[in-house]
């Protein structure tokens, strides 16, 4: 399972996988990196945009559905999400 999530962690930075965004640096940027692609891209990730109770069901939903975020590093994971992705304003 380690070895998995290094791979995806991999994944996530190789320059040949253009269409990754790259996360804004964070305490939790590596987590997110590798926990949160490995069911969907990363893209409905950044693409996504939420208050931080908001986040904090994300989190507990993606959680419930098979996320494997280390329970220490679950807050600092909805921390950096509600910090670096917040609710986007519409566009005019
Ligand atoms: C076990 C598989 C799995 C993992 C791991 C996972 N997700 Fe998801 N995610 C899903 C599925 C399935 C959907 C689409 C179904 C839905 O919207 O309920 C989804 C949809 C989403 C959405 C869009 C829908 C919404 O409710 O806003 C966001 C945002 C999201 N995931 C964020 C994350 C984040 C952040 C992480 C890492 C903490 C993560 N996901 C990890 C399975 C996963």
């Amino acid at each position: 399972m380690r070895k998995l999530l290094a791979l995806a962690g991999l994944f996530a930075v190789s320059p040949a996988l253009a269409q990754t965004p790259s996360l804004p640096d964070g305490p939790a940027k590596q987590t997110v990196e590798t926990v949160c692609a490995t069911c969907h891209a990363l893209t409905q990730v950044t693409g996504a945009g939420h208050s931080p109770e908001d986040w904090d069901a994300v989190v507990r939903k993606m959680m419930n559905a098979g996320a494997q975020i280390p329970p220490e590093q679950v807050s600092a994971v909805i921390d950096y999400l509600a910090k670096n992705f917040p609710p986007k304003t519409l566009p005019p």
